[in-house]
């Protein structure tokens, strides 16, 4: 398996007010599946997302990716996997503003060993005619397009979206989703979303549910659907 998550917990605060983010979470994915994470506001989704993507740690507990455990690096360890293996589209966009579209992409391409073509990338969501604009001038829609595609130039071995699709039209949805299909289809890029919206778990291979910390269902889709068929 490529992601292997044993017994991982997290805990914020102390006394009275402690809350277990992640209470005892085992969770294992193959390579080049696409989970769907779902669950409630305040769940741990996206604990468990940063966990899987290197910028937190459990108290306890072992988190694999591919090669690398990364519950045994230290901080240059962790730095190097997120730089070569993850891309990373989080709930804020994260956008560098002093640089245009074009180059707040290509910053990440420079540092990556394989990455795509950024033109072809920026054409295929829909950016082209934004290529030379900072972020201050882009709709929230085409900011997180932008996100996408810092996340994805490195062509990366696994790619974590947080809420990917929260601040775009159905019509834009469909369009992003459709890149990650094809992402998915031609790089064997294993995919891990999380969403509230339920329309999405039907392109994933597997599907979790989390609720207090605690993983309450993971599932394999029987009926997976292409993008093109989604309810969204
Ligand atoms: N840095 C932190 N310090 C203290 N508590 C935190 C911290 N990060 C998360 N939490 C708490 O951990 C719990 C899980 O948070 P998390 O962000 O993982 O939820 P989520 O499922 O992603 O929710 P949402 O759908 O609203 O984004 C919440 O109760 C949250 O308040
Ligand atoms: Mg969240």
């Amino acid at each position: 398996m490529f992601i292997e998550v044993k017994n991982a917990v997290k805990q914020y605060g102390s006394g009275e007010s402690l809350i277990r983010a992640m209470d005892g979470v085992d969770f294992t994915a193959e390579k080049g599946e696409i989970t769907v994470i779902l669950g409630p506001s305040g769940s741990g989704k996206s604990t468990l997302l940063n966990m899987l993507g290197g910028i937190d740690s459990p108290d306890s507990g072992l988190i694999r990716i591919g090669e690398t455990e990364l519950t045994s690096q230290g901080k240059s360890g962790l730095s190097e996997y997120r730089r070569k293996h993850v891309g990373f589209v989080f709930q804020s966009y994260n956008l560098i503003p002093d640089l245009t579209v074009r180059e707040n992409v290509e910053v990440v391409a420079d540092i990556s060993k394989d990455p795509l073509s950024i033109d072809e990338l920026l054409e295929t969501l829909n950016l082209t005619k934004q290529k030379h604009k900072f972020p201050r001038e882009l709709s929230g829609g085409q900011q997180q397009r932008c996100a996408i595609a810092r996340a994805l130039v490195k062509n990366p071995q696994i790619l974590l979206c947080d809420e990917l699709t929260g601040a775009l039209d159905s019509k834009s949805s469909r369009d992003v989703l459709t890149m990650l299909e094809k992402i998915n289809r031609e790089y064997k890029t294993t995919i891990v979303i999380i969403t509230h919206n339920e329309g999405i778990s039907g392109m994933a291979d597997r599907i979790i549910r989390i609720h207090d910390g605690k993983i309450v269902e993971n599932s394999m889709n029987s009926r997976k659907l292409p993008v093109s068929e989604l309810q969204i």
